[in-house]
């Protein structure tokens, strides 16, 4: 049976959107610790904090879209073991990258008694009242969290390009623009894995 291969193009944009916001984010999160010239009055600090925390909203809308409409299939060429690790990638990197880590910001900007500004225009409540203790330990957790998904989503990327260029599938076409004046592109699917 042929199914489907491309995400729906709210998935897309959700996904491309996401993508963006994160990246950016991750540079300006770098920037404003490492930066210090740049970073003097707090200013990349306070924009990365209103960049990032916007994927605390987005993440919820993409969650539910994703939960009520599902992904394309994978290769059936995939093996089922990458297809396993595929999907276990993937739920790693809406867990840990897109909830875990801006949570994590958004706690360590709480216990810290600093305000969290979304896009400069809508103030998120405090989490909990500042303390000195678990500003400390959030703040250690954020940054290694933060490092440790730069790697993840490098990895992510290169794979992404690999099943591209190398192995020559559908995987990344499927979340590109479908081109309009071609008939819905499909993508053998997988064999229903054991009970
Ligand atoms: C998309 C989600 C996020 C990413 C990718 C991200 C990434 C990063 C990175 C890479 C750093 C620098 C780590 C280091 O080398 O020390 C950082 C620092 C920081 N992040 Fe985030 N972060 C995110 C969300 C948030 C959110 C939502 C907040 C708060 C609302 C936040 C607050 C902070 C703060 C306060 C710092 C320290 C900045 C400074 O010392 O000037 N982050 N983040
Ligand atoms: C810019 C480089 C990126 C490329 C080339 C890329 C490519 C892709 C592709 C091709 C898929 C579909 C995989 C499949 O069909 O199984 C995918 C899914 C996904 N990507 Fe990315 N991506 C990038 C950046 C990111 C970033 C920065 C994040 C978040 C931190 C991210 C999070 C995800 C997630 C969570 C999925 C699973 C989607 C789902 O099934 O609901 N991606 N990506």
């Amino acid at each position: 049976m042929d199914t489907v291969t491309h995400y729906t193009s709210t998935a897309k944009w959700l996904h491309w959107l996401m993508a963006a916001i994160w990246l950016g984010a991750w540079l300006l999160g770098l920037s404003a610790v490492h930066w210090h010239s740049i970073n003097a009055d707090h200013r990349i600090t306070l924009l990365h904090k209103a960049v990032a925390s916007t994927v605390l909203v987005l993440v919820v809308v993409r969650v539910a879209w994703r939960l009520t409409h599902p992904a394309p299939p994978l290769p059936a060429s995939m093996a089922p073991s990458m297809r396993k690790a595929a999907h276990a990638g993937h739920l790693f990197l809406y867990a840990i990258a897109l909830m875990a880590l801006p949570l994590s910001g958004w706690l360590w900007s709480s216990s810290g008694g600093h305000e969290v500004w979304m896009l400069g225009l809508l103030k998120l409540p405090a989490l909990i009242a500042p303390n000195e203790a678990v500003q400390h330990a959030v703040g250690v957790f954020h940054t290694w969290v933060a490092w440790l998904c730069g790697a993840l989503v490098g990895g992510h990327t290169l794979i992404a390009l690999k099943h591209h260029f190398i192995d020559r599938d559908t995987v990344l076409k499927g979340m590109l623009p479908q081109p309009r004046d071609s008939a819905p592109a499909t993508r053998p699917s997988a064999p229903p894995s054991a009970p």
